[in-house]
């Protein structure tokens, strides 16, 4: 680590400790604190994150990391603080509520900012740096390494508040990818310490897609891979909100779904079945899904539901998916 990289990882550090100490203490705050105490989340959840505030007084940041004897040009340079037109050195984070990001070993290397009201963008995060890389990283790894470890099994999340909310009901081996879709590094990553892998994205359109996406990442990683799916309008946090965490735990998690069964749900919303090229289309896809399912029994169970499903025998089915086994090797 350079002498640069050496100072900012100490300013995200009492940053982190600043944001914290001004969401607790400060009484400018109180609004801050009440909107995630309405979002169900304890002091406790608070202090084993350290979530924090950046007070809407803009000169507050820079003067803090000035009285801690870090150069303001530096920290702006690496986009710690920004300078506006007039010069003026400001935190962009200013009246949001504080994530911090820690990396592997705990310390702070970027925050996400949450707006508190419906402020565009939703997040704003730190910029990458060489500390920094969020495509290298995942969220709560640090905290959740024990708990994967020993489960055997990561689940993984969206976002801040879906890890937050499920860590706060006994759920301790999330991580997330902060929005955008798994990287090869990070499947990799996590394919170091689980078999399993538990994709809990949202149930949106959007997080459905990236759910396919990331189940294919994993699954050439090399892990096992389920996925949980959610009711269209919610996300894992507000899942555990609306139905409470042993719902939670045994509808989602427990309940999740195969690959190949994944595929097939997937699939169904991409044609429209009552067409008959679609449903020569969609069986097509399916059979290529199942093509890449190891163990054969595996393969011929799904086989026989897809078989059940368009009135076919399962005997033409399981030939087709042989034949694009032996093509694929
Ligand atoms: P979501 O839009 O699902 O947000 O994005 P969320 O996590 O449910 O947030 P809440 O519950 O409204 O507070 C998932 C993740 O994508 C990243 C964040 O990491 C977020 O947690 N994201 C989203 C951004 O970085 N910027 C954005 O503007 C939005
Ligand atoms: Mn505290
Ligand atoms: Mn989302
Ligand atoms: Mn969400
Ligand atoms: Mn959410």
């Amino acid at each position: 680590v350079n002498h640069q990289d050496q100072d900012s990882l100490m300013a995200y550090q009492w940053l982190t400790k600043f944001y914290h100490h001004i969401l607790e203490h400060a009484k400018e705050s109180k609004h801050a604190k009440d909107y995630l105490y309405n979002r169900g989340l304890n002091d406790e959840m608070i202090e084993r994150f350290q979530i924090g505030f950046s007070p809407e007084v803009q000169e507050l940041t820079p003067q803090f990391l000035e009285k801690k004897g870090f150069n303001l040009q530096q920290m702006v340079q690496s986009g710690l603080l920004m300078r506006n037109d007039h010069n003026k050195v400001y935190d962009r984070f200013r009246g949001r509520i504080i994530f911090p990001i820690r990396n592997h070993l705990g310390k702070t290397v970027g925050f996400g900012g949450r707006a508190l009201g419906d402020d565009e963008p939703k997040y704003l995060n730190s910029s990458e740096s060489s500390l920094f890389q969020k495509g290298k990283m995942l969220f709560n790894f640090d905290l959740a390494r024990s708990a994967i470890k020993k489960e055997k099994q990561a689940i993984l999340f969206e976002g801040y508040m879906d890890v937050i909310s499920a860590f706060q009901v006994g759920i301790e081996n999330g991580v997330a990818t902060l929005g955008t879709s798994i990287t090869d590094t990070q499947a990799s990553l996590l394919k170091r310490y689980v078999d399993t892998v538990v994709i809990c994205y949202d149930g949106d359109h959007a997080g459905r897609e990236a759910s396919y996406q990331a189940a294919q990442r994993l699954k050439k990683a090399g892990c096992d891979v389920r996925i949980g799916i959610l009711p269209t309008q919610l996300d894992p946090d507000a899942y555990i909100k609306e139905y409470g965490a042993k719902r939670f735990k045994h509808e989602v998690i427990e309940a999740s779904s195969t690959y190949p069964a994944f595929t097939m749900f997937y699939f169904k919303g991409k044609y429209n079945l009552q067409v008959e090229a679609d449903q020569m289309a969609y069986i097509d896809q399916i059979t290529n899904e199942l093509a890449t399912v190891e163990r054969a029994i595996d393969r011929e169970h799904y086989a026989r539901e897809l078989a059940n499903q368009f009135n076919l025998s399962i005997e033409n089915i399981v030939e087709e998916i042989d034949k694009k086994r032996s093509q694929n090797h």
